[in-house]
């Protein structure tokens, strides 16, 4: 650290800190991150510098006494979860809000974020929790009209407009709530902080006086993060792993639905996602996102395949299309919205070379339906499909799902969770199935479902 000199180059994608300027950053190998800031005086070890096992004793620690548990004494209670009032937010939290946990929730601004943890505040006070909503961004009027937007707030939420964090430390030790939602960690700043709200060492101390505050007290503390691609304040990235859950707010702002999805969590499994979406009176959660996502599907129409993804635990059917045009111009073109476009390029290679098609005089563009992002290796046979589909302009039967990963022999091969794919797309009224035949030996034949399975692409194409 830059002793003396009172400034240091600190990385906005990870808080890499380091004496001089650097191109590349060593630790996450961004270019062009690296920004200069004041290093501030450290403060005196106080109540603060204890450590989190100290602090959740509730500060009884004396110099050298610390003492370790047994796992037989530790006890844990059920009680420690806080519903939400939002079963898809809830799922994604692992079951509820853990007390004393710190959870960051990031995403580009306008999303929703606001609008999403306001609908928490006012369901938690609905069950009689008390709440405390810190904004740094907007004013108590501004709060006031979103909230008349959201309807009725039954119990009492607190609000506070304010970003110096050694005061809100003061309100939240005087009001003791059980859940704190800090909006947004961006505009907070510590006053023994030399450089300005936003940058790096701010974010990164406000992080951690929240923290001391969330294992402390054992407050479940929000924090609000705006994801920044190029902008001058430090990314939610920086207190990833200083935080206990790490939850992702994203969407295409032209789409109305949102995802949630969990990222980091040491209370339950990542990957999971929760659906919701933007209405006039703030979100609304969609408890069936497979028929949301196929929603408006055009029947019998040429390059369209149904396939099932899965996001943690659950499946989502969704439509993959493709449109294959012979080229204008000597390069064909390709593009991939919604899905890697490498993993299309290899899947076509196969296709070419596995199957005898001729794709060099052909435009081909993929596109996931509804605005949705999904790499699961588990849409290569749908995505094969479309292609021939479009490519012979012949429609694929709208009743039937397709799934399976495809290996570069041209084989089928075998997904996770083909029966929660099958029973979700049974679910939905499909009456046909089209799977690697790997999975088919360990699933039950409904009968309502017809399950099919392949062994290549060669045999799922002659279904067609
Ligand atoms: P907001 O929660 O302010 O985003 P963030 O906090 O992530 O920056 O969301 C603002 C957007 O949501 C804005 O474009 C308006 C829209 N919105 C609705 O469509 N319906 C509503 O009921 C509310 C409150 C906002
Ligand atoms: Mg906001």
């Amino acid at each position: 650290m830059a002793k003396g000199k009172g400034t240091a180059f600190f990385c906005k994608e990870c808080g890499y800190e380091s004496v001089k300027w650097l191109g590349q950053c060593p630790a996450c190998r961004e270019w062009n991150t690296f920004v200069e800031e004041p290093v501030g005086k450290k403060e005196a070890p106080g109540k603060r510098g204890l450590g989190i096992q100290a602090l959740s004793q509730g500060g009884q620690y004396e110099r050298g006494k610390v003492r370790p548990s047994r796992l037989s004494e530790i006890t844990i209670d059920e009680q420690d979860r806080m519903k939400t009032g939002f079963g898809e937010l809830d799922r994604v939290l692992g079951g509820g809000i853990v007390k004393g946990s710190l959870v960051l929730v990031g995403g580009d601004p306008g999303i929703g974020k606001s609008t999403l943890l306001l609908q928490v505040c006012r369901n938690l006070a609905g069950f009689g929790r008390k709440v405390l909503y810190i904004s740094g961004e907007e004013s108590l009027k501004q709060i006031k009209l979103r909230a008349n937007r959201i309807g009725a707030v039954s119990g009492e939420p607190l609000f506070l407009c304010e970003t110096n964090l050694e005061l809100i430390d003061t309100a939240i030790e005087e009001e003791k709530p059980d859940v704190v939602i800090i909006d947004s960690i961006q505009t907070m700043f510590r006053e023994e902080i030399a450089s300005a709200p936003g940058s790096v060492s701010q974010v990164r101390e406000s992080t951690n006086l929240l923290m001391q505050i969330a294992k402390g007290r054992g407050i479940a503390v929000f924090i609000v993060g705006h994801v920044t691609k190029e902008g001058v304040v430090a990314g939610p990235r920086v207190l990833e792993h200083m935080v206990d859950t790490v939850l992702y707010f994203e969407g295409e702002r032209s789409a109305s639905y949102r995802i949630i999805r969990g990222v980091k969590n040491r209370f339950g499994s990542t990957n999971e996602i929760g659906v919701f979406e933007m209405l006039e009176n703030g979100l609304a959660e969609v408890k069936n996102p497979s028929e949301y996502m196929l929603n408006g599907r055009p029947e019998d129409a040429s390059g369209g395949v149904v396939a099932c993804s899965m996001e943690g635990t659950r499946p989502v059917l969704l439509e993959v299309q493709a449109l294959v045009t012979p080229t204008v111009f000597g390069m064909p073109r390709r593009t991939a919205a919604g899905t890697d476009y490498n993993r299309v390029n290899l899947l076509m290679a196969v296709l070419e070379k596995r199957c005898r098609y001729d794709l060099s005089h052909f435009d081909a563009y993929i596109n996931i339906a509804g605005g949705m992002k999904m790499n699961e290796p588990a849409l290569d046979l749908a995505i094969v499909m479309a292609i021939v589909s479009s490519m012979k302009d012949r429609a694929v039967d709208s009743k039937t799902v397709i799934f399976g990963e495809v290996g570069l022999s041209g084989e089928v091969r075998a997904v996770s969770m083909a029966q929660q794919r099958a029973w979700e797309a049974e679910k939905l009224g499909f009456h046909t199935c089209i799977l690697p035949r790997i999975c088919l030996d360990k699933m039950k034949q409904t009968g309502k479902i017809k399950l099919i399975g392949v062994e290549n692409i060669r045999e799922a194409i002659g279904l067609l």
